[in-house]
């Protein structure tokens, strides 16, 4: 059997990462980048010192930050416009997940013309990205969805709200620069909520059932980093544990190209239907999912377990340890906190049971396990 390992992008990790952008970009061959942010972000002091030095250094920057919050196709659409109305040559995705989505896709979008959702790869759609995409840069601002690596963007329909999934190795990134004082400032509700989706990633991908050992060793380290510098980041906003939630989250994202599993598969129906924030529902429902995985792979939770610096190295303890973190960075433990209620469990069990990421759980996610898993969570 022949197995395939991608770690391809150039990443520029450090603080200071970022003042690195005009050059690049000057060096390509690019004079009017399109920048594509959220609304906060575009409003942030660091953003427009960024957008200043672009200016100074002879570019023609244009802003784009009219997206939603999972993003849908009318954003990408209004990108593509802006793109073309400001003769933009390069595009640079700079945010969290749903900025990132935007720009990726505006980067699809803008040599290939069929209607946007046609090429959705769960309907084989990948095969018609066929032209080049523009120069993508990418720089993220939170240290969570790890999207900056990705070659993914997850765009919703504006009236069906159906997710659908654009990816193609073209999409990823041809330069990343992380920065980690880019994060300094995040709020600690948003630091805890997009950590413990990094948290997922890592943990979702070591247990995953593909063979990727290269990516296990990496969630490994993703998983120490986050152990040690999580609760650090969101309650002292210590300067190291940003660098090092920064660098894991990246780490959490190169990993899952493994697989994730029966967590993201619980969180993404919560997003679709109670508009939760993605991380939020992955910090919530990680110690329920990751509870039922520990039947026949106890020895992957040991090495779990050692790695967050457990004495205990029992799957249970590594579940006491999830929930133990939740409290301690200020994160419900309960989706009824959230208002989800039973009455919802049984459609979240639906799309649940529809959703791509359980594939690549270790072991089967039939609809009534998800029935038992949000009743848990509730
Ligand atoms: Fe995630």
């Amino acid at each position: 059997m022949i197995h395939q390992f991608n770690f391809p992008t150039i990443v520029r990790f450090g603080e200071g990462a970022v003042q690195e952008l005009a050059s690049y970009l000057k060096s390509q061959g690019s004079q009017r980048p399109l920048l594509i942010t959220d609304g906060v972000v575009a409003k942030l002091v660091f953003f427009e010192k960024i957008m200043d030095d672009l200016r100074q250094q002879g570019l023609s920057p244009e802003l784009f930050c009219d997206i939603s919050k999972n993003p849908v196709k009318s954003d990408v659409l209004k990108g593509n416009e802006a793109y073309h109305q400001h003769g933009s040559d390069a595009i640079v995705g700079l945010g969290g997940g749903a900025a990132m989505d935007v720009a990726r896709a505006v980067a699809l979008s803008i040599n290939n013309t069929r209607d946007l959702l046609e090429y959705d790869e769960l309907i084989g759609g990948d095969q018609y990205i066929t032209e080049p995409v523009p120069l993508f840069v990418t720089i993220p601002t939170t240290a969570g969805t790890g999207s900056e690596v990705g070659r993914s963007a997850i765009i919703s329909d504006d009236v069906t709200r159906k997710k659908h999934i654009l990816f193609h190795p073209t999409l990823l990134a041809q330069i990343v620069f992380a920065d980690p004082e880019l994060t300094y400032e995040l709020p600690p509700a948003v630091t805890a909520a997009t950590g413990m989706d990094a948290l997922t990633h890592n943990m979702e991908a070591y247990l995953a059932k593909n063979y990727h050992p290269m990516a296990d060793g990496i969630a490994l380290e993703g998983i120490r980093m986050i152990a040690r510098s999580l609760e650090k980041a969101v309650n002292q906003s210590d300067v190291e544990a940003r660098r090092e939630m920064l660098l894991a989250s990246l780490m959490g994202a190169v990993a899952f190209q493994k697989g994730l599993g029966v967590v993201h598969s619980m969180a993404h129906p919560l997003s679709a239907l109670l508009d939760m924030h993605h991380g939020l529902a992955n910090a919530i429902c990680i110690p329920y999912g990751l509870r039922f995985n520990i039947d026949g792979f106890e020895d992957r939770f040991a090495v779990m377990a050692q790695a967050i610096g457990l004495t205990n190295h029992s799957g249970e303890a590594v579940i006491q340890a999830l929930l133990n973190l939740n409290q301690k960075i200020g994160l419900p433990t309960r989706l009824s906190e959230q208002g989800v209620r039973e009455e919802h469990i049984d459609e979240l069990a639906t799309l649940a049971s529809e959703d791509f990421a359980h594939p690549n759980n270790p072991k089967p996610v039939s609809r009534e396990d998800f029935m038992q898993l949000y009743t848990a969570a509730l």
